[in-house]
Formats: structure tokens, C-alpha cells, sequence
């Protein structure tokens, strides 16, 4: 069975003080919430106040990014297994911001994946065009290949395990959301490429669309056959409007 997922990536925002009345809120609201699962991923540094407001309530936390070193003289890197030690169901890997303002490759993503996987946490592998590539056509032999080098990686049994979210990079805080129609159509291939390797692993694998995400546009989106729920930036801020794109992963 596929899992609806609502994830907020709330990126490099948030203080103590917001932070808890967020959480306290979601915390609050999320039980009603029947068959869609919510998370947030949050900053390192406040993984440890979402722990201790999210743990009796149902809703997952994560991070955004990890290491894909295990320990060591890495000065200003976090570990997966110290995401574990914080209770973490979620990590955030290959976001395109990390790809592109930090050089973060298609190996190495893939390679932070597994890591992940290793310690039983939940990847979710982040892929996504250009607007350049878009408007070359080259959408889907970039979602491909990133796709590729994870599942190279992995294999389709680690997939099995992982959470997908297509991000075209042109639709990620700019207000220009991809179309139902646009964004179904890449998740549908998307499907179709994992299907040739293995038919279960793709009709059973989670798939979230990311991008510009609001209550306004989240229910047309996730009405459609192959979007399974979203990863969301800067509407997870917001209380009600992260609240409102929940519930409109209900089925
Ligand atoms: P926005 O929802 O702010 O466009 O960000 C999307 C995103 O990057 C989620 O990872």
C-alpha cells in the first residue's frame, strides 16, 4: 500500500519561540487527520525541541540533510546516526537547494540515501529540472538519471524503503506551481521507470510533488493518480495553510 505523506521542509527558518507554537499546533491538529501521515523537517539545532512536542502525537520529524560519512574528524557535519538518536523518521536528501548551492552530486546523494536506509530512517530523495532543462526537453532524462543513481545505489528493495519527491526546481519558491497536468505526467513516468525494474516496488512506492505547495493549489495536485502527497517549503510555516494542505491529502 502506498502512504500519503505531507512533509514540511521548513529550509533555514524558525526560532524557539515560533518553533513551538508551530509544533504545538500540528501537534494539536494532526491526529484528526485520518490515512495521510505528516512530518516535518526541521534545523538541526531544533531537532530536539520537535522530539520532545511531536513525540506522543502521531506526526513524524526529520532533517533536511546528512552526512554520508558515519563518524569522524568531519568538523560541522551531522551524522545519520545521530538524526537516529533524536528520534528522527525522515531525512531530507538531494533537495535541490543542496544540489545547487552546495555541489551536492547525484553520487553523492545516492550514497546519502543509503546511509539513511542503513539506520532505518526513511530517505526522501529529492529530484527535479531546471527551468533550462525543462524548456529543452530534457525533463525526463534528468528525473531519470537521478532517479538511476539512487536506485544504482540502493537497488529497488532500498527504494521500497525510500520516499520520492519530484521538485521542479522552477516551481520551488517562486509562487509558479507545475499544473495537476504537468506534474502528474512526471510522476507517471517516473513510475513507469521503476516499473520496468520492478512492478510492486513502483506501485507501492510513495511519490510527493514539491514546489510552491499551497492550500489554494494543494488538493488539485494531490487529486492526482500518482502524487501521493507533498513536500512542502514555505507554507509549512504557517500553521493553517500546512494544516490545510494535510488535509488535502486525504483520499
Ligand atoms: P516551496 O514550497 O517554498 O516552493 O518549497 C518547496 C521545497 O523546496 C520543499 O522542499
Amino acid at each position: 500500500m502506498r502512504q500519503r505523506l505531507v512533509a514540511g521542509n521548513w529550509k533555514m527558518f524558525g526560532n524557539s519561540a515560533r518553533n513551538q507554537l508551530l509544533l504545538e499546533g500540528v501537534a494539536g491538529q494532526a491526529a484528526s487527520i485520518g490515512q495521510v501521515s505528516c512530518a516535518v523537517c526541521v534545523p538541526f539545532p531544533y531537532l530536539h525541541q520537535a522530539r520532545s512536542i511531536l513525540a506522543e502525537s502521531g506526526v513524524g520529524w526529520g532533517a533536511q540533510n546528512v552526512s554520508q560519512r558515519t563518524e569522524g574528524a568531519f568538523t560541522g557535519e551531522v551524522s545519520v546516526s545521530m538524526l537516529a538518536d533524536f528520534g528522527c523518521r525522515y531525512v531530507i536528501v538531494g533537495h535541490s537547494e543542496r544540489r545547487s548551492l552546495f555541489c551536492e552530486g547525484d553520487q553523492l546523494v545516492a550514497v546519502k540515501a543509503r546511509a539513511v536506509l542503513e539506520q532505518q530512517m526513511t530517505p526522501i530523495v529529492c529530484i527535479g529540472e531546471s527551468l533550462d532543462e525543462r524548456e529543452g526537453g530534457m525533463t525526463e532524462a534528468v528525473v531519470s538519471r537521478q532517479l538511476g543513481a539512487v536506485i544504482e545505489e540502493i537497488g529497488t528493495a532500498g527504494l521500497h524503503k525510500s520516499v520520492v519527491a519530484y521538485e521542479p526546481v522552477w516551481a520551488i519558491g517562486t509562487g509558479k506551481t507545475a499544473t495537476p497536468e504537468q506534474a502528474q505526467a512526471v510522476h507517471a513516468y517516473l513510475r513507469n521507470v521503476v516499473s520496468e525494474q520492478d512492478a510492486d516496488v513502483a506501485r507501492d512506492l510513495t511519490m510527493l510533488y514539491g514546489g510552491s505547495v499551497k492550500a489554494a493549489n494543494a488538493a488539485a495536485l494531490f487529486a492526482m493518480e500518482d502524487i501521493d502527497g507533498g513536500l512542502i517549503g514555505g507554507a509549512s510555516l504557517d500553521l493553517n495553510e500546512f494544516m490545510s494542505i494535510c488535509k488535502a491529502a486525504v483520499r
